[in-house]
């Protein structure tokens, strides 16, 4: 039986009055990849930035709301610790993220290795023990210490500097890492290049990721489960292989559709319509303004998010009983 790391319990966050995300539910097991995927917009870094305490100030999570993390046999609900708490004991030292867009959030004016000396100094690590990591991630995310530790981010191209980002998380020794958009920015050799050594980091280190892709063909080649997000909901979750050869949810359906396979020569389909306005979203399943299959049920009734198959869930009327 696999042991728990990470539970969000009916996640529910607000951007000012406007609920994004609605009644998120997910477990995420020590030592897999779990992957959220869905379009742009969908609340996949809200969902990030809440783990990591991170949200804006305008941001709102309901009261209501869990994020157990298990690091010890009983779990702590990490909305409830204090901020100096949280700061201290689990961002970065038991969750680390690499932010969507972080490429640009290196300091252009220092180094790389004072990077590493800024993250150690303001965690109260030693000088020297840190510099020795830093030289050891380094190593494990493919770079050369020797040259790299000495480069301003600007002299670096933005593989390197998505490396030097994850050896950077890494630092603290954190078992959950969150991954928001690694390799968008990427051209498609370099996103190989990145995944595979993401595969071999976790190995080593024995990490658990959390990865979020608005690109569910990048997400075959490394994640163990997937859950597909519409509209701040999860629609379907299952492990990669159902979700890629046993598909459910229209909204699944229509974003496998929209990717060509190797050798296929078709034009790509695109899921018609535009994704929902949170301030105006429709009644029932949110969905169902685009999906060709609604019926008169989805317009009035949000679907119950049933197990279809053996650890594989999904929230649709046509599997769902009236
Ligand atoms: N600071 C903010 N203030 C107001 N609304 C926000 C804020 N951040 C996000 N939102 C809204 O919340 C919704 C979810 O945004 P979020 O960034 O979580 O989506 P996402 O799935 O990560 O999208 P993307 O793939 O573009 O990164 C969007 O409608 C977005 O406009
Ligand atoms: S519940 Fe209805 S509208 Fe929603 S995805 Fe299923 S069939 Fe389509
Ligand atoms: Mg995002």
């Amino acid at each position: 039986m696999s042991e728990i790391l990470l539970g969000v319990k009916n996640l529910n966050v607000s951007y000012f009055n406007t609920k994004v995300v609605s009644n998120i539910y997910f477990n995420i097991f020590k030592g897999e990849t779990y992957a959220l995927v869905g379009e742009s917009g969908c609340g996949k870094s809200t969902i990030a930035s809440s783990i990591m305490r991170t949200l804006p100030e305008i941001a709102h999570i309901d009261a209501d709301s869990q994020i157990l993390y298990y690091a010890s046999p009983h779990p702590v609900d990490l909305l409830k610790v204090p901020e100096y708490e949280f700061s201290n004991n689990f961002r970065w030292r038991e969750i680390a993220m690499v932010p969507q867009g972080a490429l640009n959030s290196l300091n252009p004016t220092i180094r790389i290795k004072d990077h590493f000396m800024e993250t150690a100094r303001a965690h109260n690590l030693d000088k020297k023990e840190a510099l020795e990591k830093a030289w050891k991630l380094l190593e494990a995310v493919k770079l050369d210490p020797h040259r790299v530790l000495s480069l301003y981010p600007i002299e670096m191209s933005g593989g390197m500097k998505q490396r030097v980002l994850i050896a950077l998380a890494l630092l603290l020794n954190p078992k959950l890492l969150i991954l928001d958009e690694p390799t968008t920015a990427l051209d498609v050799l370099t996103q190989r290049e990145i995944l595979i050594m993401l595969n071999e980091l976790k190995a080593k280190y024995g990490l658990t990721y959390m990865l979020i892709s608005h690109d569910i063909a990048l997400v075959a080649d490394i994640a163990d489960r997937v859950a597909i997000i519409y509209a701040g909901r999860i629609v379907e979750e299952s492990n990669v292989e159902n979700i890629f050869y046993n598909p459910k949810h229209p909204y699944t359906i229509g974003l496998l559709k929209a990717v060509l396979k190797l050798g296929e020569f078709r034009e790509p389909e695109t899921i018609p319509g535009s994704t929902p306005d949170y301030r105006k979203l429709p009644p029932g399943c949110k969905f169902h303004p685009r999906c060709p299959f609604a019926m008169d049920i989805c317009r009035r009734e949000e679907p119950p998010f049933i197990e279809v198959e053996k650890d594989h869930f999904v929230s649709c009327w046509l599997y769902a009983k009236r």
